[in-house]
């Protein structure tokens, strides 16, 4: 072979070998770190991260942002919103769609409507939720929200595009929506179980009104709570299950499907592992396990594992999910599922703590959700999911060796 050649073969394989190699994969975008870029967009990006919008952004694809300078958001922090009315109007400029520069000047028709994280949400009521887009004369491109009924806004320029992931734009002004901008029902005002009930776990908001339980929920309102809320079905079926449990047993199994910090469904993606609950008590650690599951979000007690259905309602400081299945905590219910078969490699490995009948409550453990780096919290179920999880991390591993070895021998015999 001729010498020449070497550096093509030599450039392959170095590039097939950035692929395999652990850290070369792609990024996915970082909209705090892109605007960082452009210092005139820090007030808008400081929103974007106050609101948690970032991560919501971060955690899409094919979506486009649309910024306005420092200038521009003057207008809008001098009516003082509150956190969750400035996060409705900034969702309202993110369109859940990828407009880059040229697609922007190129709509078919001429205009279009983009619905957005606002109208995504579910609080946009009708169209307000929508940005018209229209291409006007002399190359301009305008935006308005369409409950405003005006274009307000025009196409300043492209920051970054990332196709069809993220395309950042600059916009002259923030879109006018008085319905993004009206005050939010403060979340303490939402009546949790009638929210429920109407949207499907209406067993389990019964369950709730009728325990101590409701108490500990309303108690943790305004520092944040988020709720995990059993569908109909899976509590209709686990009632025979429930009747049997004390008075002290049903208002742990029910503080359990809480969670005393507020973690939007980005969050709770972008940070897997344990939880401690409404529940945790001291030395009764009431804790699962939160795991990304390809796209679904899995919620691993060590007796059951539960899937995130829908999201109820979002409304910092209060976030409700409905969730497949009831939670069940090894607290409650090892002693009476140790004797079955075991369905799972989580249900092994016996410990030693007595499953609690009793417990003499007033919390206020660490309400902090509990980081999977403290080994010495994890219970077996969870230690068990991280076996697992090394398992996996050594097949990669294996199979990127085993590639390697496949485009070294290759190389070897090109060369
Ligand atoms: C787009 O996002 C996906 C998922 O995050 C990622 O795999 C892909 O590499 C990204 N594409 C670009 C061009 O960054
Ligand atoms: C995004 O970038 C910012 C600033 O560079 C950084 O502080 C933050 O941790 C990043 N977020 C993620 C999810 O990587
Ligand atoms: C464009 O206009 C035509 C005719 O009015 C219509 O049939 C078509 O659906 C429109 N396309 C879009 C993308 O709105
Ligand atoms: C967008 O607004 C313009 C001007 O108000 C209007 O003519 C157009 O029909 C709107 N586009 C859509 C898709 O509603
Ligand atoms: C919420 O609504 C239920 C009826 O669904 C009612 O029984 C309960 O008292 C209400 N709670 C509050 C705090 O208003
Ligand atoms: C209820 O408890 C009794 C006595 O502990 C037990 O025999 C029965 O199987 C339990 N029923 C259910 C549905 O768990």
């Amino acid at each position: 072979m001729q010498l020449r050649t070497m550096p093509a073969v030599t450039a392959v394989v170095i590039s097939m070998l950035a692929l395999l190699l652990p850290g070369a994969t792609v990024e996915a975008h970082n909209i705090t770190a892109i605007l960082a870029k452009f210092p005139e967009f820090s007030t808008f990006n400081h929103y974007l991260t106050v609101t948690h919008l970032a991560d919501d952004i971060n955690n899409r694809e094919t979506i486009t942002v649309c910024a306005v300078n420092n200038a521009g958001m003057s207008d809008l922090l001098s009516k003082h919103l509150s956190v969750f009315a400035m996060k409705n109007v900034l969702s309202l400029h993110v369109l859940l769609d990828y407009f880059g520069a040229k697609k922007l000047h190129q709509i078919t028709n001429g205009t279009a409507l983009a619905a957005t994280m606002f109208q995504a949400t579910g609080t946009a009521s009708g169209s307000s939720g929508f940005v018209n887009i229209t291409d006007l004369k002399g190359g301009k491109v305008g935006l308005g929200s369409q409950d405003s009924g005006t274009t307000d806004s025009t196409f300043v320029k492209s920051l970054q595009e990332i196709p069809y992931n993220i395309s950042v734009i600059q916009i002259s002004s923030m879109l006018q929506s008085a319905e993004a901008e009206a005050p939010t029902p403060e979340p303490a005002a939402v009546n949790i179980t009638s929210l429920m009930a109407a949207h499907g776990c209406k067993n389990f908001a019964e369950a709730l009104l009728a325990s101590d339980a409701m108490k500990t929920y309303e108690d943790d309102f305004d520092g944040g709570l988020t709720v995990f809320c059993p569908i109909d079905d899976a509590f209709k079926g686990f009632m025979p299950k429930y009747k049997n449990l004390t008075v002290a047993g049903k208002q742990s199994l029910l503080e359990y499907h809480g969670v005393p910090v507020y973690q939007s469904m980005s969050m709770l993606k972008s940070s897997n592992g344990l939880m401690n609950t409404l529940a945790t008590d001291g030395a009764s650690k009431f804790d699962f396990t939160v795991q990304n599951d390809g796209q679904d979000l899995t919620i691993k007690t060590g007796l059951v594992t539960a899937k995130i259905v829908t999201t109820l309602i979002d409304q910092q400081p209060l976030i409700i999910f409905t969730i497949n299945k009831v939670l069940l905590p090894k607290e409650l219910f090892k002693s009476a599922l140790s004797p079955a078969p075991a369905p799972a490699p989580e249900a092994d490995a016996p410990t030693a703590d007595s499953p609690k009948a009793s417990k003499k409550k007033k919390r206020k453990s660490p309400p902090a959700p509990a980081s999977s780096e403290s080994p010495a919290d994890s219970p077996d179920g969870a230690a068990a999911d991280q076996v697992a999880d090394g398992n996996d991390a050594a097949e990669i591993k294996g199979f990127r060796l085993a590639v390697l070895g496949l485009i070294l021998w290759f190389a070897s015999i090109v060369v």
